[in-house]
């Protein structure tokens, strides 16, 4: 890695916690949007990366969020979402608690080893219990910094738009701590977040870059899955030429349904490119060959 080439990059924040927590309704606040309302039965059901610029002292900082499920259903989701993520924003909804989802988003980034934000959400309601919410994390190790712990508690209203600059404050100063660096002049390197059939578009792969800059044209493999970008779409729907190092885009032109949590790393060599996801499905067929030979033995 040439590390004179070396740049900033946006930092990655993964938003978790326990069903109905408000984690939705958080970025939504931050972004001026509404997808919370928008969701089935007001679940989240994916992962969804945004990218949001922040005002900042030297002009605009950009972050990207990433949005994960909080319905126990989707453990392996929130795995991956802190598995690729610079920072955790842990969602505790102040008239909840401490609740099961809550405890493996902790351990998710934990096993991940990053840093964690608490938000203490929904101060608004009645029966919001602020020291009751402290006092459970503290019990699993997050010790707010006023108790004389490490861990930045904010207490916030996403509903109400309440002290989100201070959450968004202390989310950029985590970030410029952590330093986080870059090299957008080489090919990309990164992970699927995501990724679907699309009935008329095909394979739609969502791809988080996180190294070099994923430029239309370029050629890639995820897993054993080869690709040509024909096209990418950025969080807005909008088509994009290029995505830089911690952005996220939705990628067609995969030739197949990549795996979700799959890395993926562009080819100079289209050939080579080919080669190499051909040898990895063999390599694949091998192994479960191997697998069901074993489990007949058993
Ligand atoms: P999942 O993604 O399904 O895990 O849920 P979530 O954590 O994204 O929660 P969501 O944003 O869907 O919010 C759940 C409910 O809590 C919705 O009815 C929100 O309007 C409500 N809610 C979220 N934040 C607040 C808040 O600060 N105050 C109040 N009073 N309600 C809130
Ligand atoms: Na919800
Ligand atoms: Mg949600």
């Amino acid at each position: 890695e040439d590390l004179e080439k070396l740049q900033a990059r946006p930092p990655v924040v993964t938003i978790m916690g326990h069903v109905d927590h408000g984690k939705t309704t958080l970025l939504d606040a931050i972004r001026e949007t509404k997808v919370a309302q928008g969701e089935a039965g007001g679940i989240t059901q994916h992962i969804g990366a945004y990218h949001v610029d922040l005002p900042h002292e030297d002009g605009i900082q950009q972050v990207v969020f990433l949005d994960t499920p909080g319905h126990e259903a989707f453990t392996a989701m929130r795995a991956r979402g802190t598995r690729v993520t610079d920072i955790a924003i842990l969602v505790v909804a102040a008239d909840d608690g401490v609740r099961p989802q809550t405890l493996e988003a902790i351990s998710h980034a934990r096993a991940a080893e990053v840093p964690i934000i608490v938000a203490i959400n929904k101060i608004d309601k009645e029966g919001a219990q602020l020291d009751r919410v402290r006092q459970e994390l503290s019990e699993h190790n997050l010790v707010p910094e006023d108790w004389g712990g490490e861990t930045v508690m904010v207490p916030v209203s996403a509903l109400k738009g309440e002290n989100l600059d201070t959450l968004l404050e202390m989310v950029l100063l985590v970030a410029e701590v952590e330093d986080l660096q870059a090299n957008p002049d080489r090919p990309a390197k990164g992970t699927v977040i995501e990724a679907h059939l699309d009935k008329a578009k095909g394979p739609v792969a969502s791809l988080l870059v996180q190294n070099g800059t994923l430029r239309v044209g370029d050629v890639l493999v995820a897993g054993s899955v080869f690709g040509k970008v024909r096209a990418m779409v950025d969080d807005r729907g909008a088509r994009v030429e290029t995505a830089s190092p911690s952005f996220a885009v939705e990628v067609l032109g995969m030739s197949e349904v990549p795996a979700a949590g799959e890395e993926f790393e562009v080819f100079v060599d289209e050939k080579e490119a080919r080669s190499q996801a051909g040898q990895r499905t063999d390599q694949q067929r091998h192994t479960r060959l191997q697998q069901a030979m074993a489990s007949r033995r058993v």
